[in-house]
């Protein structure tokens, strides 16, 4: 009998009221490599009635990658239930103090003869970070807490947190981000690393030291030989790009999907007549008609206007502000048929049709990419899913403990953000970075257009549903992002719903949520401005499953749409320049199929982007499929029939979308479920 067994039988003896209780205890090391630590482990168990004093883990052995401790842990009183595990490392001397990654902690009660009491911790841990306390059981809402200690330790985690993640204004007027100023601040927990295939990009570095343009097409179709040929949908790109039917096909399944909308009447300020368009209308058809049909659609590019050109290699360069006008014709394809470089109206300000000299008309739908590059590149891209997706994980991290079920479901698809925005900021966006050096718009510029374009965003703009039939693309023959958005919603949207139906009986749940209510207002006042439409608070189920939907499209499927797409329909330059040398022609008939190139971009700017674009496009090594998860808590009953449901429904939708793609000659495989990665990673 040892001298512990002794004392806990005296107690019994004495005829106390208390009692003792043996505990196993494991710790479980995660696998990778780096998990490991020669740090010391202090482990202590809390109940709802007592605890126990810290007792040492790994008195003689280092906690190693993959491995099991085990300990047995003896309570001097009545511990009740038990509901925290307390976990602090100590540096050791005399050996490196590296971070530890801990899987769990499962702890069998020797009297109870039950299953183990898992404690998940799937994080990292160090010595600084002093007592962590892990608890067990599924995610549950504050209301369902049943233990005082619990619903204070969620009290705790959130202060914490909020010290830890603070807000941060990175343009005025745009959602901010977390104020972190370097990858140390983030931690081993929110970091990750982008392994992936090195791109050969030597050929394109050849052209490095060249400030000057293309001498020819023949030019270009040299290197697209070299870094485009082997890209089926690039090669597409280069074969139609000057045909109208191909431009209005881009609007609808390019890299930007997100831009051209249906009109009811022109815009007061594109200067085109009824009589005018009547030539490139239906016959016996009017534009008055054609309006009322729909079958008119416009791309406006208004939030470029009269921001000023970037200079390039020492050299101005010009943005404006186009108007194009489209029609969907009888045979179903979408057609330019009025090009407005410039939102104001005049003599110097003409408009194109495509009954114009062919060099003007081509140039005036180059001039279009190009704008549409930057609003891509800015606003659907940087705004519309990195910055989204940051709002989301800071807000979420502030405002939902671990224990919220919303915590679990969202983190996973907005935990990479913080870093790759971090990246972007201090490279592609910073001085010297690819959008001062070789981007028409520029430093100078960037925040003015996000924060115009934030100001432009409706929540409704945000959500597919609304967002496709608020554009009237929806119904269109060939709008393959429409579809296809519209059915990984519907699949995303049924996931969350089910998820939010296992903790939320009805709405009065959601109203008594005080996290959940914190959490969407954190987002809406470090949002976008007042009128975007946002919730300020939820009233029902319905309105947190959109909401929460909302943020997992677009930081996983809106991600891919607009970023898979880049290098294709950017490989053949003239389809998609970065910036334009040349101010917008203001007059018709004087130009020469050799003069639009002195409007493109320099050879060495041109390759710039290009290599940026490649090395963007390298698949991650360490992709995760939208909606599979690592994480413990989605393998665990009721999750895991609700994540099965949803993967079974996304490959359904891949299979189709795969099968669709068999019969198109320019197939539209940005938005394949099994393509699409579960968070913005690049
Ligand atoms: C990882 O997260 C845990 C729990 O939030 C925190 O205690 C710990 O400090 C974090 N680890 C590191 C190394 O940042
Ligand atoms: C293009 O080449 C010139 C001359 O070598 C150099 O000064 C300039 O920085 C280069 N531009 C880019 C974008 O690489
Ligand atoms: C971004 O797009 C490229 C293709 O252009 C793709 O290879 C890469 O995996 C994409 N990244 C993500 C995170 O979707
Ligand atoms: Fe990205």
């Amino acid at each position: 009998m040892t001298t512990r067994d002794r004392a806990c039988l005296v107690l019994i003896v004495s005829g106390m009221t208390t009692s003792c209780q043996e505990f196993d205890v494991t710790v479980y090391t995660s696998p990778g490599a780096t998990c490991g630590t020669y740090n010391h482990l202090w482990l202590s168990l809390i109940g709802s009635q007592s605890q126990t004093p810290p007792i040492s883990v790994n008195a003689d052995q280092h906690l190693l990658p993959g491995s099991t401790c085990l300990v047995s842990v003896r309570s001097n009183g009545l511990l009740g239930q038990l509901i925290l595990v307390r976990l602090r490392l100590e540096a050791q001397t005399g050996l490196p103090d590296v971070d530890w990654h801990c899987s769990r902690v499962e702890v069998g009660q020797r009297a109870a003869g039950s299953g183990a009491q898992v404690f998940l911790c799937d994080r990292w841990l160090r010595p600084a970070d002093g007592d962590v306390d892990l608890r067990s059981g599924a995610p549950c809402l504050m209301a369902d807490e049943t233990e005082e200690k619990l619903k204070q330790h969620r009290v705790q985690q959130l202060k914490r947190q909020q010290q830890l993640f603070r807000w941060h204004q990175f343009v005025g007027g745009a959602p901010q981000c977390a104020s972190l100023s370097s990858m140390s601040e983030l931690g081993p927990n929110l970091s990750y690393t982008h392994r992936s295939q090195p791109t050969n990009v030597h050929y394109l570095k050849g052209f490095n030291n060249r400030p000057e343009p293309w001498t020819g097409l023949s030019e270009l179709e040299t290197v697209f030989a070299h870094t485009g040929d082997h890209n089926s949908v690039a090669r597409v790109v280069k074969a139609h790009w000057k045909e109208d039917w191909f431009f209005g096909y881009q609007c609808l399944n390019g890299c930007n999907p997100l831009q051209v909308r249906q009109v009811r009447r022109l815009p007061p300020n594109l200067a085109v007549t009824s009589d005018r368009l009547r030539p490139f209308l239906p016959k016996h058809s009017s534009l008055e008609e054609e309006l009322q049909k729909g079958t008119v659609y416009l791309l406006d590019y208004e939030v470029l206007d009269g921001l000023p050109g970037n200079q390039i290699n020492g050299k101005q360069t010009y943005l404006s502000a186009p108007l194009c006008l489209l029609h969907l014709n009888q045979q179903d394809q979408l057609v330019p048929i009025a090009i407005q470089l410039q939102q104001t109206p005049g003599p110097q300000n003409p408009v194109f049709m495509p009954s114009d000299p062919g060099s003007d008309w081509l140039l005036a739908k180059i001039w279009v990419h190009c704008m549409d590059f930057q609003c891509h590149q800015l606003v659907s891209h940087y705004m519309r899913t990195h910055m989204m997706a940051e709002l989301c994980c800071v807000a979420t991290l502030r405002q939902l403990p671990d224990q919220h079920p919303l915590h679990q479901l969202l983190m996973p698809h907005v935990r990479t953000s913080l870093q790759i925005n971090l990246q972007a900021r201090a490279s592609l966006l910073a001085p010297n970075g690819i959008f001062d050096q070789v981007v028409g718009s520029g430093l100078n510029i960037i925040p003015s257009l996000l924060s115009r374009a934030s100001a432009r965003v409706r929540y409704r703009s945000l959500c597919v549903p609304d967002d496709v039939s608020d554009r009237g693309v929806d119904n269109l023959p060939h709008s393959y992002y429409a579809q296809d958005a519209l059915r990984i919603w519907d699949a995303l949207h049924r996931f969350v719903s089910s998820w939010l139906d296992l903790f939320y009986n009805g709405d009065t749940d959601v109203q008594t949520d005080t996290e959940l209510q914190n959490w969407v207002s954190d987002i809406t006042t470090h949002g976008f401005p007042e009128n975007s439409g946002f919730p300020l608070c939820f009233h029902t189920k319905a309105e947190v499953s959109k909401f929460v939907t909302m943020f997992i499209y677009s930081c996983s499927a809106l991600h891919a749409a607009v970023n898979f797409s880049q290098l294709d329909f950017a490989l053949w330059m003239p389809n998609c320049p970065a910036s334009m040398m040349r101010p917008p022609p203001q007059v018709k008939g004087h130009l020469s199929e050799a003069d639009i190139m002195t409007f493109l971009p320099d050879v060495n700017a041109t390759c710039r982007v290009l290599m940026t674009l490649a090395v963007l496009s390298q698949p991650g090594v360490d992709f995760v499929p939208l909606c599979h998860y690592k994480e413990a808590i989605f393998t665990q009953d009721a999750h895991r029939r609700l994540v099965d449901r949803v993967q079974a429904d996304l490959r359904a939708i891949s299979d189709d979308i795969t099968e669709r793609n068999n019969h198109l000659e320019s197939s539209y495989p940005y938005l394949c479920p099994t393509g699409i990665d579960n968070s913005v990673a690049i």
